[in-house]
């Protein structure tokens, strides 16, 4: 599998010759986002951190889009669907001057990791939520999402060649096998931290009593009417209705057919209708590898 470095990008390409592009971002394959990456990264150390922000951390396709819907219910109390969406809040695609004039609480959310975020966050004990979902369904969501956004990817492989470069950790945010570990041994390194744990597999199964668990981590309380309502407006059904319309024109170029596809289908075990039983084999086999010593456990199915 070849590796062409090409100024700030990097170009990988799939066993079939399908290439994926990204930007090189101190060796990981980041997105090419919109304006100027180098200078929007190089400013994120020194970004503006408040202490009541929220920080939405996670790998690729965990589901961020629904914990940052939830999350700003929690803390505004309103059972709203929020008419914009979690990427108008993202550290790697907007720049911290439009950030700077967002109100607060700030609910931003990002995929890099712990020692690449603002360094503000340790002073200020900032809130983060560090997201985690098992990797045979982010590997599928992952493969929909690089697939249909060809105005950022432009990759046109199939699930068999996106398999190995998922493997590879050549694509988006680069390997889940590293991130995850990375993340394990920085929270280890740094265990007063101000880090609520949550998976999505979790958040599929008892909605509320993890809603709940959250509501206490931002110190808020809301009653069972409240819970209940929240539990609807953040149902995937409903969830895709209304947030499939709130992206601009801009952000709809960006996706194949002009077709938004953040809301996929919201299911655990949806890998199951993708693996290949030798993919299911070869996957496991490098999981128990990359997991040696790991105190991670996912659940697989729904
Ligand atoms: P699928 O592609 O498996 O459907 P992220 O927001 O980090 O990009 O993650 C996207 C994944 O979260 C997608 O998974 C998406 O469908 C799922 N998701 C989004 N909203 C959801 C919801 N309300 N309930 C369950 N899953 C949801």
């Amino acid at each position: 599998m070849s590796v062409v470095k090409d100024g700030e990008h990097l170009i990988y390409k799939d066993p079939a010759g399908n290439t994926i592009k990204f930007f090189d971002y101190k060796g990981i394959p980041f997105p090419i986002f919109p304006g100027n990456m180098t200078k929007r990264m190089a400013k994120l150390p020194n970004f503006k951190v408040r202490p009541d922000d929220v920080y939405i951390c996670g790998y690729v396709k965990s589901g961020t889009n629904w914990v940052w819907e939830v999350t700003n219910m929690l803390l505004s109390g309103l059972t709203e669907n929020i008419s914009n969406n979690k990427q108008s809040m993202m550290l790697e695609i907007k720049d911290a001057e439009e950030l700077d004039d967002k109100p607060s609480p700030r609910v931003l959310n990002t995929h890099l990791l712990l020692p690449d975020l603002p360094k503000d966050i340790f002073a200020k004990n900032s809130r983060i939520i560090y997201l985690l979902r098992n990797p045979k369904d982010v590997c599928v969501s992952h493969f929909h999402h690089d697939l249909g956004l060809s105005g950022l990817y432009q990759y046109n492989g199939d699930w068999q060649n996106y398999f190995q470069l998922w493997l590879d950790g050549h694509v988006d945010y680069g390997s889940w096998f590293d991130y995850v570990r990375h993340w394990e041994e920085e929270l280890k390194l740094h265990p007063n931290l101000n880090v609520h744990v949550l998976h999505y597999e979790n958040l599929k199964l008892n909605f509320i009593e993890e809603a709940r668990k959250l509501a206490s981590f931002f110190g808020v309380e809301r009653d069972k009417q409240f819970y209940e309502r929240l539990a609807e407006k953040c149902d995937f059904k409903t969830m895709k209705a209304f947030k499939d319309d709130c992206y601009t024109e801009v952000e709809n170029t960006f996706w194949r057919n002009n077709k938004p596809n953040f809301f996929r289908k919201g299911v655990v075990g949806d890998w199951k209708t993708h693996f290949t039983v030798a993919q299911n084999e070869q996957f496991d086999a490098i999981l128990k590898e990359r997991l040696r010593g790991s105190q991670l456990q996912f659940t697989y199915e729904g």
